[in-house]
């Protein structure tokens, strides 16, 4: 503990919080944020898509140490049970998965096995040690198509690619074990386009090879490291022809998470609710928007639509407005901000960066 504990506010929830998927880009926020808030904190990841340099990081911001972190892939049951043994886990928040579109549309089984084998693996040992509180990474993605205007949770779920199949599929599973196991109580946040930093710019979004998603590659053309951006169709039936959606801020995204733990003990059962901003912005606002962030107009060519892209994806986050007063406190220009910050401090991401000693890796 150092001075920073201090701040810490008493434990409402669980006290013990098993974080899967820690290392990466929300869950390294969601560690600060639960450490922050007097949580214990412990951490499985398997460093497919996040890195062990991050808990260095996570433990400076928050000025307290995780409790333990353990590199194991989450249907490896043997050693997610150990890890069970080991801690006494109060909740799960469970972000470990797979989540790039395009990349499932390739690798379907291993979408699949990793994204609704890995969450079936955790349940089955989270059951096995009654544990049954489980806060779950769902998306927007379910949504599919689903037209304009902003919506809500009961939009019907039309999943259109691998990624967003595992995620409904993920849903379902835990909807029927629910229903059938009483003790379990479990939340599925939808989240829409998380995107930005933390404001101390040592936590950011950092991914492998060239980025899929628009928030980090305009980051990445800001910094030099790309020279323009391709804005995926121009002839979009939205104001300025380019595709729209709910870009919500990743510390907003977190504190959702953290007040989904207070909320588990409300009751059993499973309650599903949108993370999104409920504000628009298409891809050239973005742009201006980093562009004002970083100081200098950003170059872009509007190209042709991605496939599988639609033209407009904005939540209705009314119902965890009014069950929790949740609301994100940031904007669009904040999420620019920040993450340009990160950017600039980190132009090469992670890498290079401080390991932190941890004799339970
Ligand atoms: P991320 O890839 O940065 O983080 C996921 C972490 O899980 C990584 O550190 C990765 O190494 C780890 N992981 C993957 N497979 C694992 C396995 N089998 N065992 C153990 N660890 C494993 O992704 P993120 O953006 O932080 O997303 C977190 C969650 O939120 C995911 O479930 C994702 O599907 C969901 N989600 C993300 C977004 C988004 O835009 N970022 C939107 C909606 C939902
Ligand atoms: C945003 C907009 C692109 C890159 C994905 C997943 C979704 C969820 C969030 C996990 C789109 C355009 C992008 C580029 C561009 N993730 N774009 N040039 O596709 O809304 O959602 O991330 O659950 O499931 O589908 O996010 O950031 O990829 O794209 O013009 O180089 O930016 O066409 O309109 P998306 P994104």
């Amino acid at each position: 503990m150092n001075a920073k504990s201090s701040r810490a506010r008493t434990v409402k929830g669980p006290s013990t919080v098993l974080v899967t998927g820690g290392a990466g880009f929300i869950g390294s926020h969601a560690c600060v944020e639960l450490l922050d808030h007097g949580y214990e904190v412990i951490v499985v990841d398997d460093y497919s898509n996040g890195t062990p340099q991050v808990y260095a990081r996570v433990e400076r911001v928050a000025g307290r140490f995780v409790g333990a972190v353990y590199e194991l892939d989450i249907r490896d049951r043997r050693a997610l049970s150990a890890v069970f043994d080991r801690h006494s886990v109060d909740a799960v928040v469970h972000f470990a998965a797979h989540k790039a579109v395009g990349e499932s549309t390739r690798m379907p089984v291993e979408y699949y096995d990793t994204n609704v084998g890995g969450t079936i693996a955790l349940l089955s040992v989270m059951h096995a040690h009654q544990v049954h509180q489980l806060v779950f990474s769902s998306s927007c993605s379910i949504y599919g198509d689903a037209g304009r205007g902003a919506l809500d949770e009961a939009t019907p779920a039309r999943p259109t690619n691998p990624y967003a199949m595992s995620k409904w599929l993920c849903e379902l599973i835990l909807t029927d074990v629910c229903r059938r196991c009483p003790e379990f109580a479990v939340l599925c946040l939808r989240y829409f386009n998380p995107a930005g930093a933390h404001p101390s710019g040592l936590l950011g979004e950092d991914p492998r090879g060239t980025p899929d998603n628009l928030m980090p590659y305009v980051a990445q053309v800001a910094i030099g490291r790309r020279e323009r951006l391709s804005v995926f169709g121009g002839d979009y039936p939205t104001p300025d022809g380019t595709a729209i959606r709910d870009y919500l801020h990743v510390v907003d995204t977190v504190e959702a998470h953290r007040l989904a733990l207070d909320h588990l003990a409300d009751g059993p059962g499973l309650r599903v609710f949108n993370l999104g901003a409920g504000r628009g912005s298409s891809v050239l606002e973005v742009i201006d928007a980093f562009g004002d962030a970083c100081g200098r107009p950003l170059p872009y060519e509007v190209v042709g639509r991605r496939p599988g892209d639609v033209a407009e994806l904005v939540a209705d986050a009314s119902a965890i407005a009014r069950a929790w007063g949740w609301r994100p406190a940031r904007d669009l220009a904040a999420i620019c901000r920040d993450s340009w910050r990160f950017q600039q401090l980190n132009p090469e991401g992670y890498a290079g960066s401080a390991r932190r000693p941890n004799p339970k890796e």
